[in-house]
C-alpha cells in the first residue's frame, strides 16, 4: 500500500473549498462528496486511472460497477446509448433525486467505470453543491458510496474521515445527508423495468410514472456483483428485535450483558445491560435518514452487540429492509437475541 495521504477536510460553505474539490478532482484525485442519499467517493469517470484510485481506497473488487453522476438528463447521451423513452420519463419524474437508470454504455466510457460491463448505471444527485460541482465540471463523476469495502454507508463527513481518512485526498463536508439510504437502481437494459436495488423511490412511484409494471426480484441477483449477501455490515454483531417482544427481553438480559439498543417508538424502562439507547423516528423518512447514523453511532460504544427493533413490514420500508437484512449478522429469524447479549 502506498503512504497514507492527508486527507483534506474541506467545507461546502466556503466557496474557496467548493474551488478546491473541483480542482481536486480535475486533477483526477479522490474526493468524498455530499449526495442526497449517502456520501460518494467522487472521481473523474473519464479518467481511467482515477476510477482505478476508487477501488484501492475502497478495497472494493475491480468487477464491481460503479454510479456515474451527472449534472442534468441533458449529459445523458454522452454516456449511454440505445436510451429507451423509459428513461427520460423517470429522469424527468424523479431527478435530480435518489434513482440510479442502468443503461447500456457508450462506447467512449472506461471500462473500468462498470467493472467490464456493457451497461452504465447514471443518476442526478439532488444535493445544490454536488450540482454546482458537477455543472463546473462539466463531465461526471464515478462514485461509490464513501465507504470501506463492506461497512457502513457513511451520512456525515465525520463518518467519511474515520472510514477513508489517510486513502483519500479530500471530504468535502456538505453536512448530514437528507435521505440517508442509497439510490433505488432500476435497469432499463431488458424488455420489462427491474429494479435490481430497493431504495428511496418506491416501486409504486416507479409504476405510477411508466404506467407499466416494475418487476422487483426478491433476490437480488448475483448479475450485480456488489449486491452480495453481506454488505453494509457494523463491526458489532446487529440483530434485530420484534417490537412486541423488545421489552420483555431487556429484562431477561443475562449478567454482564452489554447491549446498544435503537429503538423506535415505545417508551422503554431503564435495564441494566443497556450501554446506550437511542430512539429511531416512527416515521419511514425520518427512519432512513437516521438510520446509518445510529448503527455508526452504537458500533462505536463498545456493545457486544446492537440491537434494533424490527421496522413495521410494510412494502414501504423495503429498503430499509433490504439494508438491514445485509447488515444483521444472522438470519433474524434463527436466533435468539438474548443469546447474544
Ligand atoms: O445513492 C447512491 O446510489 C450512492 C450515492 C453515492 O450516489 N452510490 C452508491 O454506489 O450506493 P455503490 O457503488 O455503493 O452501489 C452501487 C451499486 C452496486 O451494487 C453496483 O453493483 C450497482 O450499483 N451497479 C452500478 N453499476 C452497475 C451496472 N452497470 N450493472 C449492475 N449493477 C451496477
Ligand atoms: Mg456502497
Amino acid at each position: 500500500m502506498s503512504a497514507p495521504l492527508q486527507t483534506r477536510r474541506l467545507d461546502a460553505k466556503r466557496p474557496n473549498d467548493i474551488d478546491d474539490a473541483v480542482r481536486l478532482l480535475r486533477a483526477g484525485r479522490l474526493v468524498a462528496v455530499p449526495t442526497e442519499t449517502v456520501y460518494g467517493l467522487a472521481a473523474d469517470a473519464s479518467n481511467a486511472e482515477a476510477v482505478r484510485a476508487i477501488f484501492v481506497a475502497k478495497q472494493r473488487p475491480s468487477n464491481h460497477p460503479l454510479i456515474v453522476h451527472l449534472s442534468g438528463s441533458d449529459q445523458l447521451p454522452r454516456w449511454a446509448r440505445d436510451i429507451p423513452d423509459t428513461a427520460r420519463q423517470l429522469a424527468e419524474a424523479f431527478w435530480p433525486g435518489p434513482l440510479t437508470l442502468l443503461l447500456h454504455k457508450a462506447d467512449t466510457v472506461p471500462p473500468e467505470v462498470t467493472g467490464g460491463r456493457p451497461t452504465i448505471g447514471l443518476r442526478v444527485p439532488a444535493h445544490p453543491v454536488l450540482l454546482r460541482i458537477l455543472d463546473t465540471l462539466g463531465g461526471g463523476l464515478a462514485a461509490p458510496s464513501a465507504n470501506p469495502y463492506k461497512r457502513l454507508s457513511p451520512t456525515t463527513a465525520d463518518q467519511v474521515m474515520t472510514g477513508l481518512g489517510g486513502r483519500i485526498d479530500a471530504v468535502l463536508d456538505g453536512g448530514p445527508c437528507a435521505v440517508g439510504l442509497e439510490s433505488t437502481i432500476v435497469d432499463l437494459t431488458g424488455s420489462v423495468p427491474r429494479i435490481l436495488r430497493a431504495g428511496p423511490v418506491t416501486r409504486h412511484q416507479l409504476e405510477g410514472v411508466l404506467g407499466t409494471t416494475v418487476e422487483f426480484p426478491e433476490q437480488h441477483d448475483a448479475a450485480v456483483p456488489g449486491n452480495v449477501a453481506v454488505h453494509y455490515q457494523p463491526r458489532t454483531p446487529l440483530y434485530l428485535v420484534d417490537g412486541e417482544e423488545l421489552h420483555e427481553r431487556l429484562q431477561r438480559l443475562p449478567a454482564g450483558a452489554r447491549i446498544a439498543l435503537a429503538h423506535r417508538s415505545q417508551y422503554l424502562p431503564a435495564s441494566a445491560g443497556v450501554l446506550h439507547a437511542l430512539r429511531l423516528p416512527a416515521d419511514k423518512p425520518g427512519f432512513a435518514r437516521a438510520l446509518y447514523d445510529a448503527l455508526h453511532t452504537l458500533d462505536a460504544t463498545g456493545a457486544n452487540a446492537i440491537w434494533l427493533e424490527r421496522p413495521p413490514a410494510d412494502e414501504d420500508w423495503r429498503d430499509v429492509h433490504d439494508r438491514l437484512a445485509r447488515a444483521a449478522s444472522v438470519d433474524p429469524g434463527e436466533v435468539d437475541p438474548g443469546e447474544w447479549a
